[in-house]
């Protein structure tokens, strides 16, 4: 059974172009960088070539790009960047809707004895700018602000943002693994301090990843050993993963205009198809600013976890947006920081596409879907011709 993979938000296929320029240097070109002999210095200069093409893809300078492990680290090393190099100001301001990845490190800071403000979101996950104004005090060290959410697609409006972190004096940073390929985004332009993207998101291979730092501004490393990195993140380079982190940055800003064009019109295609198919089914996130690959649907009534092993079946691959974690009741604190309601957070699943996807794929799920939803929601002791009628309550 062919797979259909529609679920690239949680990772994406390596591109074969990727994986082409990338074998080489596993088995022929293994030298390591650092070394001072030619067969190492070769891949030196492809690390400067990849790091030129990802920062050509940022458009900044080669030397504000920090290559390292992932997304999570990029997030993690910005955070406590900015709070080492600020040792009075002990305060920063995020979301409720940040990736694990910034909300588990600032639950982790008050621990310590840091504060966070959480911003909250509106119910189609927009942030309110005065909120964010009100929050940033004298002692805010940072402001940590996702570009776009990795469940619902709601971009945030980070020229916005950045701008009123700036003129209060505070650093920012943006959590861009969403975006990358998606949206196009500028840091000569931008003004944030730092970005942290992932070459998983964006068809390069898992286990590298990208930390732009902004010219001037005070970096502490994260990582310390080593001189790799100029200094900034120690340890040997995963020279393989670097440069296929560079052609997918190249391929990725090529292929900007396909994403918003073809990939969309998938996604509009697979959205409107369901929602024409599904009564009682709604679109959670902004349906304004969204990225052009994510639609996350929500069926009232139904489990998303019994909608996701139904279509498994099919070899579709989705994903419950991260809602009800293994086996929790629990909505994912996305949907709860919107207050999507609870019958309606429970059945939420996201599709997220990619350039590999078909009309053939979407077709797929428009067909299969549909009736999965109705024989749920018939067996449903809360669907519709169940007994038990919850009060909606917002969780
Ligand atoms: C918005 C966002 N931030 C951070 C991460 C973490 O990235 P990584 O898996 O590379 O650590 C993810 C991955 O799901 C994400 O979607």
């Amino acid at each position: 059974m062919a797979v259909i993979y529609m679920d690239n938000n949680a990772t994406t296929k390596v591109d074969p172009a990727v994986l082409e320029e990338m074998l080489p240097y596993f088995s022929e070109q293994y030298g390591n960088p650092s070394s001072m002999h030619t067969f190492g210095g070769k891949v030196g200069r492809v690390l400067t070539q990849a790091r030129e093409r990802v920062a050509a893809a940022f458009n900044c300078h080669p030397d504000e790009v920090i290559f390292n492990a992932c997304g999570t680290e990029g997030d993690n090393t910005a955070i406590r960047s900015a709070l080492a190099s600020q040792p009075d100001k002990r305060h920063i301001v995020t979301t409720r809707v940040e990736h694990p990845a910034v909300l588990n490190l600032a639950k982790h800071l008050e621990r310590k004895g840091y504060e966070a403000t959480y911003l909250g979101v509106d119910e189609q996950g927009r942030l309110d700018l005065d909120e964010l104004r009100d929050a940033i005090r004298h002692d805010t060290a940072l402001v940590s602000v996702m570009y776009a959410n990795n469940e619902t697609g709601t971009v945030f409006p980070i020229q916005e943002v950045a701008q009123i972190a700036k003129e209060r004096g505070a650093l920012v940073h943006t959590d861009a693994v969403q975006v990358l390929g998606k949206i196009p985004f500028d840091l000569k332009t931008l003004p944030v301090d730092f970005l942290a993207v992932s070459g998983h998101k964006v068809h390069a291979p898992k286990g590298v990843g990208a930390l732009f730092v902004r010219k001037g501004v005070q970096f502490r490393p994260f990582m310390l050993g080593g001189h790799q990195e100029r200094g900034r993140r120690a340890g040997t380079e995963n020279t393989t993963g670097i440069i296929g982190l560079g052609k997918a940055c190249e391929i990725a800003s090529a292929n900007i205009a396909h994403e918003n064009s073809v990939v969309k019109a998938l996604r509009d295609r697979l959205e409107k198809g369901l929602m024409a198919a599904v009564p009682d089914t709604r679109v959670n996130g902004d349906p304004d600013n969204r990225l052009p690959n994510t639609t996350s649907l929500a069926f009232q009534y139904v489990e998303g976890e019994s909608i996701l092993l139904m279509l498994d079946a099919f070899g579709v691959c989705a994903s419950s947006g991260s809602a009800c974690t293994s086996g929790s009741l629990e909505p994912s604190h996305v949907l709860r920081a919107m207050g999507v309601p609870f019958t309606y957070a429970h059945g939420s699943i996201r599709f997220s596409l990619s350039r590999f996807n078909t009309e053939a794929d979407v077709d797929v799920v428009i067909k299969e879907l549909p009736p999965i939803i109705k024989r749920l929601r018939e067996i449903s002791p809360f669907g519709r011709g169940g007994q038990h009628q919850p009060a909606d309550c917002t969780c």
